[in-house]
């Protein structure tokens, strides 16, 4: 059979930065190893240091060998290491555009044919805008010197821009230069694939009558880390929590969670879908805004243990910095669906564990025949569980009668398990999203109106934060579940935090 995947170069550029490290490399060796990759194709890694092919090849075996999550293959690491090329240059310089020139149409010539050229952005955001204006002087964008732009295509990393007015700039920017069926705008949390796996539960069960606010009191969202920012801190002072995670992947499980039923599983279909929601995301006001928010950053604590430093002490981060390091919010989604409803989402770092799910709680239910049962009224039951990660799988928590002479009843678990009930590895996003950009689908990834619409509700809350005096950080100790006014935030409307 054909691969679908044709020959290709790939220009990274932030090729020794920590996603290329963690994420791309260890994705392309998986994607080489299942030999889903063309026999000939060709990675060009920029970055600013010094390094000639040979070593780049050397620097990203030690980073496959680090984070891949299967042993090594040395034939399978030579089948991918023959494919990789290094550009020294600064991202703000000509020099480094003007050597791709020649050496991307070397790479046209070997094969005889105009390949297609992605331009993957995995830099910090503050780049974006002079790569992508080199991108086009040069008219590297218009690949194969066709003038043709069918060629080319381009992926971007979050976050995208810092607030609304940023993402609309560079929305902008990218549109003069590229065509939006050439854009693939990442929010890796897209592609994962219990995220996915939502639109089946939802849509290919027979549920969907009770996904409403008449059977459902409220949805919380978590994506809790115990990793601190570690190596990331130039990355992440500034940028924080809020929009680091809160303006993509705790939207896109929000949206997939709260979107209408798309008419067909096509790009077009779907992403239509995500984006109706988000835009009914009520903006927040200052006047709530300490009721509907908070922020932190984390001090020092025990994490699993071992005894970790504050934020501030971490490397390349201010002795007084503000960034948070967590938040919690409580939003409403003013459609006919979700009407009243309250959807609670949390981040942070530094939390106690490494834990990403979704739990829906069920609306207790009226029976006139359980009535006696006290149980009923305050019943830990009722709650759907996505466990988006680790141990993927869906858990329904429904009451059951105890057996035994007496009428009892105690809350069980309905599980549902990927390690039971598939015996396969849960592929990694980013392999998906490389996949997925080569072979022209844009299903999964953003759209320009969906980041328009989560930066309009995030932009709301920076712009009350703005006017706030500074909050006093750091005011959560690492290793618990982030400051104490976020269980307040949830417990003031007679609710909890779910935790395991
Ligand atoms: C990234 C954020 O986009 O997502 C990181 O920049 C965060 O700060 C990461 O740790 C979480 O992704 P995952 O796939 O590890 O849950």
């Amino acid at each position: 059979m054909q691969n679908p995947i044709s020959p290709f170069v790939m220009v990274i550029f932030g090729a020794t930065g920590d996603l290329t490290a963690r994420k791309l490399m260890p994705a392309l060796y998986n994607l080489t190893d299942q030999v889903l990759l063309p026999d000939r194709f060709f990675i060009v890694g920029v970055a600013r240091r010094s390094f000639s092919d040979v070593q780049f090849r050397s620097l990203m075996l030690e980073a496959v060998n680090r984070f891949s999550r299967n042993k090594i293959k040395d034939e399978v690491w030579k089948q991918l290491e023959k494919n990789l090329y290094y550009q020294q240059g600064l991202f703000e310089d000509k020099e480094p555009y003007n050597s791709l020139i020649p050496r991307l149409k070397s790479f046209d010539d070997e094969l005889g044919a105009c390949i297609t050229r992605f331009f993957y952005l995995a830099t910090p955001p503050q780049n974006y805008s002079q790569i992508l204006s080199h991108l086009s002087e040069t008219k590297l964008s218009e690949g194969c010197g066709q003038g043709s732009s069918k060629w080319t295509r381009v992926l971007i990393e979050k976050p995208f821009g810092k607030d609304l007015n940023e993402a609309k700039k560079l929305e902008e920017q990218l549109s003069r230069t590229f065509d939006e069926k050439q854009i693939y705008r990442i929010d890796h949390y897209l592609a994962k694939e219990t995220i996915q796996n939502i639109l089946t539960f939802r849509f290919a069960n027979p549920i969907e009558w009770l996904w409403n606010k008449d059977y459902i009191d409220h949805v919380q969202i978590t994506l809790a880390e115990s990793g601190g920012v570690g190596n990331r801190g130039k990355f992440y002072e500034g940028v924080g929590a809020l929009k680091d995670v809160g303006q993509n992947h705790l939207m896109a499980m929000l949206a997939y969670i709260a979107m209408e039923e798309p008419q067909t599983m096509t790009a077009a279909d779907t992403r239509k879908m995500r984006v109706e929601v988000l835009e009914k995301i009520r903006c927040q006001d200052e006047k709530s805004l300490d009721l509907n928010v908070v922020c932190g950053q984390y001090g020092p604590g025990l994490v699993h243990g071992r005894q970790t430093v504050s934020y501030r002490q971490e490397k390349d981060v201010a002795a007084d910095s503000l960034t948070e390091t967590f938040v919690a919010f409580k939003l409403f989604i003013d459609n006919p669906r979700w009407d009243g409803v309250p959807f609670y989402l949390r981040t942070g770092k530094r939390l106690a564990n490494d834990t990403t799910r979704i739990d829906i709680q069920l609306k207790n239910r009226e029976s006139k025949l359980f009535q006696q049962f006290h149980l009923i009224q305050n019943a830990p039951g009722n709650v759907l569980t996505i466990r988006v990660q680790p141990k993927e799988g869906i858990t329904l928590r429904l009451l059951a009668k105890v057996p035994g002479l007496v009428y009892e009843m105690k809350p069980v678990d309905m599980d549902f398990s990927y390690s039971t009930s598939f015996k396969k590895e849960i592929i990694d996003s980013y392999e998906k999203i490389l996949v997925d950009s080569m072979v022209g689908d844009q299903t999964l990834f953003a759209t320009a109106n969906g980041f328009a619409a989560t930066w309009e509700y995030i932009t709301s809350i920076l712009n009350g934060w703005g006017k706030q005096p500074p909050p006093k950080f750091p005011n959560y100790r690492a290793g618990s579940m982030g400051p104490a006014e976020s269980i307040k935030l949830i417990e003031r409307d007679g609710r909890r935090w779910m935790e395991h």
